[in-house]
């Protein structure tokens, strides 16, 4: 018999029957991005080797381990792309985007790195980020968050995912920081485990990003960066703080927040869950003010994050109600019964249509009574059904049943429903 053949371990194939939960996701994605502006980027998915050893920096776990490398036909070593911040920023500067300029850039698409695989870490995985260049106050930091937390809104577990901020400072702070960490695990060598020795000298930062149990009081007493901040740095947090508070967003200031790629500097963050087991972290970023000049450019500021769509994936499959989110191909379901008000509706939902241009409105064709109508506008999967009769068209009303929420029907007249139709929707 012959051999057949099995997917790469850690590379999954995405079926019929869960492609409809990734378009689903991609397209809230897409709604939410562009609800702020944003432009989308597509860059290749492989890149020369150095442009990660550059940006990611050498001694990271990234680095040092999980790239997929290869040298292309005896003459330049490639990489199958482990980030996209990397190749955003060698995109910008090459076609000349981010030269004295701002922009908002999305990206989306397969990473790929060698870890090993469990639950919601995979070798290769898929994120949507996003990028925002050429903006240096804490706004841009707030914004890029928000619009973060606007999507666990928007998919519904805004209340599983907790935001933690850090501040890295800037690079000097950072340099100085480093030796005072160095100065203190050094008095605790023997209490370090054997990847701790190694960062000790290399990368001493990501010691407080272990999760050995055994160095976790050491580490919760280490000297922290918060305390060593450069000024602007510190009013730069103490702006970004600030916004979120404006903008209602919880967060909580976690010390020990360092990320594992080399370019941040000043504000990180990341959103995490405790409904996945060890891989929480659903979106992290940050701002990587150096990184373009880095990589060749004139120096300009750089902010935005990443998410991990396979662990949101696992988020949206813990919903009850996820089918019925599936289901549904419509949000308005438009019954109506009567010569006049069927008149009436096929205009209105006209009118609709073109006020809300990405709501999914259906109106009921084929007659039938109320109940019937009412059975269909269920089956579609709408969140509200829109009811037109005799009396709402006499008096310019219109009758509006909350089909997914345990809510009063509402009547209202009809300017109002053309008003109100988003908020209706949720
Ligand atoms: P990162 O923290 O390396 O940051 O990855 C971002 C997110 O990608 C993680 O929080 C996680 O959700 C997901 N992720 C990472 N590795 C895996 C994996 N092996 N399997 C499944 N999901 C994974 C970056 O990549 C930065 N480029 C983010 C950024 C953008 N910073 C500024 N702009």
């Amino acid at each position: 018999m012959k051999k057949s053949f099995q997917a790469v371990k850690g590379m999954n194939d995405c079926l019929p029957s869960a492609s409809k939960i990734w378009q689903y996701l991609e397209k809230s994605l897409r709604n939410v991005v562009s609800n702020y502006g944003y432009e989308e980027i597509r860059t290749p998915i492989l890149e020369k080797t150095e442009l990660f050893c550059r940006s990611i920096g050498e001694i990271t776990d990234i680095v040092e381990k999980e790239m997929y490398t290869f040298v292309d036909k005896g003459e330049e070593s490639l990489t199958l792309r482990p980030e996209g911040t990397a190749a955003c920023v060698r995109a910008g500067i090459e076609h000349g985007l981010l030269y004295n300029q701002q922009q908002r850039l999305w990206y989306i698409g397969p990473m790929f790195r060698r870890e090993r695989p469990q639950k919601g870490r995979y070798r290769q995985f898929h994120q949507f980020g996003i990028e925002a260049f050429g903006f240096e106050g804490p706004d841009i930091d707030a914004e890029v968050i928000a619009l973060s937390a606007r999507l666990w809104k928007v998919l519904g577990f805004a209340d599983k995912v907790e935001l933690q901020i850090n501040s890295l400072g800037s690079n000097e702070a950072r340099q100085n920081y480093k030796q005072i960490l160095v100065d203190y695990f050094s008095n605790h060598t023997e209490k370090l485990d054997s990847d701790s020795q190694r960062r000790l000298l290399s990368n001493p930062l990501r010691i407080l990003d272990s999760k050995n149990p055994d160095m976790a009081e050491l580490i919760a007493n280490a000297p922290k960066l918060t305390e060593h901040l450069d000024e602007t740095s510190k009013t730069h947090f103490e702006g970004l703080c600030k916004k979120l508070e404006e903008l209602n967003i919880e967060y909580r200031i976690n010390p020990t927040l360092v990320r594992g790629l080399d370019y941040y500097n000043r504000s990180v963050f990341e959103w995490v869950t405790t409904d996945l087991g060890a891989q929480g972290t659903v979106c992290a970023g940050g701002r990587y003010d150096g990184l373009i000049e880095q990589l060749g450019g004139q120096a300009n500021y750089g902010c935005g994050f990443a998410m991990g769509l396979e662990r949101i994936i696992l988020l949206l499959e813990q919903q009850s109600d996820i089918q019925t989110k599936l289901l549904s191909a419509v949000d308005v379901y438009f019954c109506s019964m009567g010569e006049k008000a069927e008149t009436y509706s096929t205009s209105l939902a006209e009118r609709l249509r073109d006020q809300y241009d990405s709501y999914r409105i259906q109106t009921h064709c084929g007659g039938g009574n109320f109940k019937k109508q009412l059975k269909k506008a269920d089956q579609s999967g709408a969140k509200i059904a829109l009811i037109m009769g005799d009396n709402e068209v006499e008096n310019d009303t219109i009758t509006i049943k909350f089909l997914r929420q345990d809510r009063e029907q509402v009547e209202l007249s009809v300017s109002d429903l053309i008003d109100q139709l988003g908020e209706l929707l949720g």
